[in-house]
């Protein structure tokens, strides 16, 4: 049998509602923090991503020039243009400069009653766009303590992501909601045990594609404890909040792929 290749990581930044042109020099700072100068100095073995407001995206595409830094949106309407006042289209993200967009993160989910209809026919959106689609799925604290940690994931995983999935458009990320902007991370017995299930849920419906696609890790990700949930099999990177606003800090989770 020959031997599987390996899953380039890639490693996020959700910048949520936070960002105003200044933000633009973290990106600078990234960028230089990215291409190091001299002979022991090493490139990081992952995909680098940025996704910031949407009123930043132009800017940071610029501020990204001639660096790694992919930059990406973090939600989009399902429908392309049309009546609807204070969305934006996938399309309309690409034109901005964006490759990637986050659909069905669980703010979105909370905050705007996104179903994972809504967010299937978002990611669908993103991939007629062009676009690499990061679809979010994760349990609230209710449903951990409740023991239904892995059939809300896989309920998720069945609603949001759409039909015949190839895995250079699409990656997952697992964001435990209860791990968000707390500190707070499951160990890493329980992120190995749902990575491997969303594992064994994308390459049944998927095959081959299922078993190459990225599977992302989000929830309180930080410099000190990102070397440890990277290394857990089947985390293909890490889908980051708060830790992803300042470069210093971003540039210590990307250093767990240096
Ligand atoms: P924090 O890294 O701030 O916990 O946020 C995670 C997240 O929601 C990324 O999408």
């Amino acid at each position: 049998m020959a031997a599987k290749a390996k899953i380039r990581a890639l490693v996020a930044g959700n910048w949520k509602m936070n960002g105003l042109k200044a933000s633009k020099k973290e990106v600078v700072s990234l960028g230089k923090r990215l291409a190091p100068k001299g002979k022991t100095a090493k490139r990081p073995a992952c995909d680098v991503l940025v996704c910031p407001p949407a009123t930043l995206i132009a800017s940071l595409k610029e501020a990204a020039k001639g660096t790694k830094i992919a930059i990406g949106g973090q939600d989009c309407h399902a429908k392309a243009s049309g009546a609807h006042t204070g969305d934006l289209s996938a399309e309309m993200l690409k034109d901005a400069g964006a490759t990637f967009v986050i659909v069905g993160h669980s703010e979105r989910r909370a905050d705007h009653g996104e179903t994972d209809a809504v967010v299937r026919a978002k990611a669908e959106a993103a991939h007629r766009a062009g676009l690499v689609a990061i679809v979010c799925v994760g349990e609230t604290e209710k449903q951990r303590d409740a023991g239904e940690t892995l059939s809300v994931i896989a309920t998720q995983l069945a609603g949001s992501l759409p039909d015949g999935l190839n895995a250079k458009t699409t990656v997952v990320a697992y964001e435990p909601v209860w791990a968000i902007g707390t500190g707070r991370t499951p160990t890493v017995e329980d992120v190995a045990k749902v990575h491997a299930e969303i594992r064994a849920i994308l390459k049944k419906r998927f095959k081959a594609e299922g078993e190459a696609m990225r599977l992302l890790y989000g929830g309180s990700v930080k410099p000190s404890n990102a070397a440890e949930l990277m290394s857990v099999p089947n985390v293909n990177g890490a889908l980051v909040g708060g830790a992803s606003l300042k470069a210093e800090d971003f540039h210590g989770i990307v250093a767990a792929y240096a």
